[in-house]
């Protein structure tokens, strides 16, 4: 399938004007995650390190969905969105939601993720800065862009197409690797030279073999997304802990807060995360900074 501009649409059309969920759950619920990144049916819900390290950023995604859609599903477009880690759970949710990727082979496995949960993502092989003209003005309530300013030739032009196409009332999520938390990471692991690396280059990158091309810090980010009009909205540092403890610690559900083991680790690392999140220190040592622009 071939839209205007030529790109592909990978995946089936959204439904018409679907409502409900397929489980059954209501679209009021429109903000709030599942609690599981498995396909349907599977019971299973994810394991520690996966749900503590997602959780601050759905805890953000699910007010902001209350805000802009109290009554029921909105447009979310999620560039870069690959093979639908947020997508699919949002479809769930009962959103229609379109996803924009560079590489088809992602959007494949975009396809067969949403085909398994029961439910249908519109799927547009294109590049980020391509996004006015692949959806046209005004298409979205909520733009995800996670992980991908980081790797396009152009963030500026990114950011930009991604505020045209949002709503007035609508907001974008980005979220970005952290410069200061990449210095953090690669001193902890003894790599003193990138971690001096990391925090003089002005990407942010720890040596010539570092495969994320660029970080950002609070200031950067912040500036990047003030300049395409957009309002910034509230910072979320993500990943502050979690990455910094091993994963069997955070799997362990008998250990954690409290003397008698009544939290699992997971747990209380998630009601740690939550708080640090915000905290104005705390906050711009994250693995992910997470900022909401409003427009
Ligand atoms: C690290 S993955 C993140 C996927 C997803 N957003 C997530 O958070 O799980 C980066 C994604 O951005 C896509 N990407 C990279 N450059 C792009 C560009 N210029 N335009 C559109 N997509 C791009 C890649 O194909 C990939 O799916």
């Amino acid at each position: 399938m071939t839209d205007v501009k030529g790109a592909a649409v990978a995946a089936q059309e959204k439904p018409a004007e679907r409502s409900e969920p397929s489980d059954g759950r209501r679209v009021g619920a429109v903000g709030r995650p599942p609690e599981r990144s498995e396909p349907r049916g599977t019971g299973r819900r994810p394991r520690g390190s996966s749900r503590v390290r997602n959780a601050v950023l759905w805890d953000a995604l699910s007010t902001v969905l209350d805000r802009i859609a109290p009554e029921g599903p909105s447009d979310v477009v999620d560039v870069g969105g690959g093979t639908g880690g947020f997508a699919v759970p949002l479809a769930e949710l009962g959103h229609r939601v379109t996803v924009v990727d560079a590489n088809p082979d992602a959007l494949a496995a975009l396809e067969r993720r949403a085909a398994e949960a029961g439910v249908t993502v519109k799927a547009v092989q294109g590049d980020a800065v391509d996004l006015l003209d692949l959806l046209g003005p005004d298409a979205a309530d909520l733009v995800l862009c996670h992980s991908v300013l980081e790797y396009v030739d152009d963030p500026a032009a990114a950011v930009r197409a991604l505020t045209a196409t949002l709503r007035p009332g609508g907001s974008a999520s980005v979220l970005v690797a952290g410069q200061v938390a990449a210095a953090l990471h690669r001193a902890v692991a003894g790599h003193f030279d990138d971690a001096r690396h990391v925090l003089t280059d002005p990407d942010g990158r720890w040596g010539d073999h570092d495969r994320v091309p660029r970080r950002f810090t609070r200031a950067t980010l912040s500036d990047l997304v003030a300049a395409s009009g957009l309002t910034v909205g509230e910072l979320h540092g993500v990943r502050i802990f979690a990455d910094l403890v091993p994963d069997g610690l955070i799997d362990a559900e008998t250990t954690g807060r409290g003397h008698g083991g009544e939290a699992g680790a997971a747990d209380a690392l998630m009601a740690l995360e939550s708080v640090a999140a915000v905290h104005p220190i705390l906050r711009e040592l994250a693995t992910q900074l997470h900022l909401l622009a409003h427009k």
